[in-house]
């Protein structure tokens, strides 16, 4: 494993991180998620390859992957060897603390979420989007009263548009206020609107970017078209805007994605994450796997260096599109 810098901060993470949104009890928001009992080798192979940066967020099987974690860092490992991020914004339960960043809200899930962890801090405790309703200054200062009262580390901030990502930044930053270390955007060969404002904002910023998605949910790890798991055949082909989340035009992408791995005799992930992982920009992707192979390819990955005529084939299909999921 090779290990980072998150952004310009002090804080070190290994160069892939483990996605959590695929535990939790599959009763409560996605059929696909796994259990203890199916995540437990997950578990295993992180701390087997020194996968040691973990993401969740309350929202995940609603709250059930932060109890599932919890339960992890407590049998497969140590609490301190593990770099542990979740986040708030989403809605947990009806009512003015149950979701968006007021101060109300933050202080209340900040609460929640050390309780299923079972921890007394969160390393990166995330923003899981920018919240219209509450004033930037609010937001910033109870992120801020986090991390002075112990219970969260570092800040992070996940899927805005850069504008409101800088206007967050700038208030931190003329108050005194903690800023945000991270950046968790959904980046992939075929979502890359990101390149356009963010990814120069965070370069600028020292600010490290942490994808989601980096396989498009798997998208890009199979032929174009094979459906081949619960999870890809439950999948949403739109977003909760109803934003298209594929265009026909990525078949090219995914075929270019085919026919580089099979040249090189290896798993399209790889390829794909060796893609996602050569950006400067990007300290660690953040891989979802379902099965134990998928954590072995992510890692495999930071072997595998494309060559410029690779690159310009699984680029060169790229249409741009509306941004989803924000
Ligand atoms: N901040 C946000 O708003 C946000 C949003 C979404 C996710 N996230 C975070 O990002 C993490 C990753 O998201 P994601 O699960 O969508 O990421 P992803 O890595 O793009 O997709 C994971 C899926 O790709 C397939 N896959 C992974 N490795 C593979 C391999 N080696 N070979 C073949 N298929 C492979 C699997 O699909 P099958 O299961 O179908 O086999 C797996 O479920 C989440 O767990 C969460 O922590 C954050």
């Amino acid at each position: 494993m090779e290990y980072t810098r998150l952004g310009t901060s002090g804080l070190k993470i290994s160069r892939i991180s483990l996605g959590c949104m695929s535990f939790g009890d599959p009763a409560k928001r996605m059929s696909w998620t796994l259990d203890d009992e199916g995540a437990e080798p997950i578990f295993r192979q992180a701390i087997e390859l020194g996968v040691t940066f973990w993401d969740t967020a309350n929202i995940y099987g609603l709250g059930t992957s932060e109890e599932i974690v919890g339960r992890a860092l407590r049998k497969y490992t140590r609490r301190d060897d593990i770099v542990l991020a979740t986040k708030v914004f989403q809605p947990m339960h009806q009512g003015p603390g149950g979701s968006g960043l007021s101060r109300k809200a933050i202080m209340e899930q900040v609460d929640a979420s050390l309780r299923r962890l079972d921890t007394d801090y969160i390393d990166l405790y995330q923003i899981h989007r920018f919240d219209p309703e509450t004033p930037v200054e609010e937001t910033m200062e109870a992120l801020h009263d986090v991390v002075k009262a112990g219970k969260a580390r570092y800040i992070g901030a996940s899927s805005m548009w850069a504008w409101q990502f800088a206007a967050m930044q700038h208030r931190a930053e003329i108050h005194g206020w903690t800023k945000f270390v991270s950046m968790q955007d959904q980046y992939s060969l075929i979502h890359r609107e990101e390149e356009r404002e963010m990814f120069g904002l965070l370069a600028d910023q020292g600010v490290g970017s942490i994808p989601w998605s980096p396989l498009a949910a798997g998208r890009v790890a199979r032929p174009w078209g094979e459906r081949s798991s619960r999870r890809s055949e439950t999948n949403p082909d739109v977003d909760f805007h109803g934003r298209p989340l594929f265009l026909d035009s990525d078949k090219a992408i995914v075929d270019a994605v085919q026919r580089i791995a099979e040249a090189r005799g290896v798993p399209m992930a790889q390829v794909a994450m060796a893609w996602v992982l050569k950006n400067p920009v990007v300290s660690a992707p953040i891989v979802g796997a379902t099965k134990p192979h998928h954590l072995a390819d992510a890692v495999a990955a930071l072997d595998v260096r494309l060559t410029d005529e690779e690159i310009r084939s699984l680029e060169e299909p790229y249409v741009p599109r509306m941004p989803t999921y924000f």
